[in-house]
């Protein structure tokens, strides 16, 4: 089996959330489609409510606080990411914005991505197409064609088998084929020595 990384972004703000919920079933579908392609997924979640203040600090400072420090670097080292919002005012929600505000602006170029959002009603499904699709573009990530959404009456009794579970799985498959094209994601340190340090001493 090959070894690649997804990091999952989840930005529900509510305990439990829906968005975190959507971010999971995503993420084990995915797991599932990429062990059909001998991928095995090793899944990071980053849950955006626990690092809402160092957020704001790294937007007021300039500088991340550890556990930020630690989720970008995780996004950036992921061999793909899923990024979920809840809708706020038919858009992504400040706090999933500032997220990738702060994460570096080549951290996702190339990087398959899959979008997705909850929200209370279906009239802001294209949320997911005039915002989040936009915004990855910039970061020139490789959003994969599905964008999955869901409204509040998604998550009813027949969601074993309904019309949300069967855009999760097609959105899943994309990922998985987008990861299995490329090769390992592999991450520069930009401090690291690249010259033995005694050669360094010997010829300053
Ligand atoms: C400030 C705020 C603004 C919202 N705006 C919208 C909206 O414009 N359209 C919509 O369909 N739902 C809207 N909602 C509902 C949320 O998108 C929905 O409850 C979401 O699934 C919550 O996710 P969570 O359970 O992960 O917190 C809004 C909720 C809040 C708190």
């Amino acid at each position: 089996m090959m070894q690649r990384t997804l990091a999952v972004v989840s930005a529900g703000l509510s305990q439990p959330s829906s968005t975190r919920l959507l971010a999971d079933q995503i993420a084990a579908a995915a797991v599932q489609k990429a062990a059909g392609s001998a991928i095995e997924l090793t899944v990071r979640v980053i849950e955006l409510r626990d690092l809402a203040h160092d957020i704001a600090n790294h937007l007021l400072t300039g500088f991340p606080p550890a556990a930020l420090k630690e989720a970008l670097d995780t996004v950036e080292a992921a061999d793909a990411l899923v990024a979920v919002t809840p809708i706020f005012t038919a858009s992504y929600s400040g706090l999933f914005k500032s997220f990738f505000d702060v994460l570096d602006k080549d951290a996702l170029a190339d990087k398959p991505v899959l979008i997705a959002a909850t929200a209370g009603t279906a009239r802001h499904s294209l949320s997911l197409e005039h915002a989040l699709r936009p915004l990855f573009a910039y970061l020139r990530a490789t959003v994969v064609l599905t964008a999955v959404f869901a409204a509040a009456d998604d998550w009813g009794a027949d969601s074993a088998d309904g019309p949300l579970r069967s855009r999760i799985d097609r959105a899943a498959g994309e990922l998985a084929r987008e990861i299995e094209r490329r090769d390992p994601v592999s991450v520069t340190d930009p401090f690291a020595l690249t010259v033995n340090f005694e050669d360094l001493l010997r010829n300053p």
